[in-house]
């Protein structure tokens, strides 16, 4: 068999709804490349799939059948180009995210000066990567696990080397006071109390990632009440949510003294994310 065609046959199984894949092909690729032991970039469909490689491309595959994550399988995930490590020390973020962080980056001139903030950063992707799009930006990554801290710190050192920071505490608690921040990524949790996740996402990841009080927005509650003091004038706010919180999102949003208010779609026509700006 090929790359190609294993390829193909894979994420086929991976499409299976039981399976919760946002990716089924980018799944598959990520399996094989691990099997292969290379990137993903480096598969060249029309190459034989040898005996020893389908071997323990099964066995991975039958990890991943078995409700394990393909990010942690593999202790990788790729976002707008970059490749992050993950592991069990933070959440993996899903293949949305550069929604949130195109959001974050609209109006955000290529040659942006000052100072970027994701917060409740995980494994950092989102600020990592708005710090790569914006050369000229320091971000500062906080979250409350401090195991996701050391995480979010090995990708900054590989990524945007000299241009973070990174904060272990509850929300803006670690921050340095008086900054302000030009742009300001959040997907913090926001899943209502008592929601049912699947088991390949709550046996797996950190529980501190998922929930948010009986209607999902304690965090972000907090966050939009503090949020108007840490933001320079015009600076841009994104975070991720629920699609049946959007509004509440906003409402809070505008009720702080925010502008601009909009929603943004997923790839799959779904509204995930809302961003505004400080006057
Ligand atoms: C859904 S995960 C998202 C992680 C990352 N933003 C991403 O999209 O990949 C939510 C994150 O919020 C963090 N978190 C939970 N409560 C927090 C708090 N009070 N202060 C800061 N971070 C918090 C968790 O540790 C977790 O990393």
């Amino acid at each position: 068999m090929t790359v190609g065609e294993l390829l193909e046959k894979t994420a086929r199984r991976l499409a299976a709804p039981e399976l919760f894949s946002e990716g089924p092909l980018t799944e598959a690729r990520e399996l094989l490349a691990h099997a292969f032991g290379i990137v993903p970039a480096r598969l060249q469909p029309e190459a034989p799939v040898d005996l020893h490689v389908h071997d323990e491309f099964l066995r991975l595959l039958g990890r991943r059948l078995g409700d394990e994550p393909t990010g942690y399988i593999v202790g990788a995930v790729e976002l707008m180009g970059l490749r992050f490590k993950v592991d069990r020390r933070g959440f993996i973020p899903r293949l949305d995210l550069p929604v949130l962080i195109q959001a974050a980056l609209e109006g955000v001139a290529q040659d942006a000066k000052g100072f970027a903030l994701d917060l409740a950063c995980g494994m950092g992707a989102a600020g990592i990567c708005v710090a790569h799009a914006r050369p000229g930006l320091h971000v500062d990554l906080a979250d409350v696990s401090a195991e996701a801290i050391e995480l979010a710190r090995e990708n900054a050192e590989l990524v945007v080397p000299g241009r973070y920071q990174a904060y272990a505490g509850d929300l803006f608690d670690p921050l340095p006071r008086g900054r302000k921040y030009n742009v300001v990524t959040a997907n913090p949790p926001w899943v209502p109390d008592g929601t049912v996740l699947p088991s390949e996402v709550i046996d797996h990841e950190p529980v501190v990632s998922f929930f948010g009080g009986p209607d999902g927005l304690d965090i972000v509650r907090r966050i939009i009440a503090e949020l108007p003091r840490w933001l320079a004038p015009k600076a841009t706010y994104a975070q991720e949510c629920d699609p049946s919180q959007i509004e509440k999102v906003i409402a809070l949003l505008t009720a702080q003294g925010l502008r601009e208010t909009r929603a943004h779609q997923d790839g799959e026509g779904v509204l995930r994310v809302v961003s505004a700006r400080m006057p």
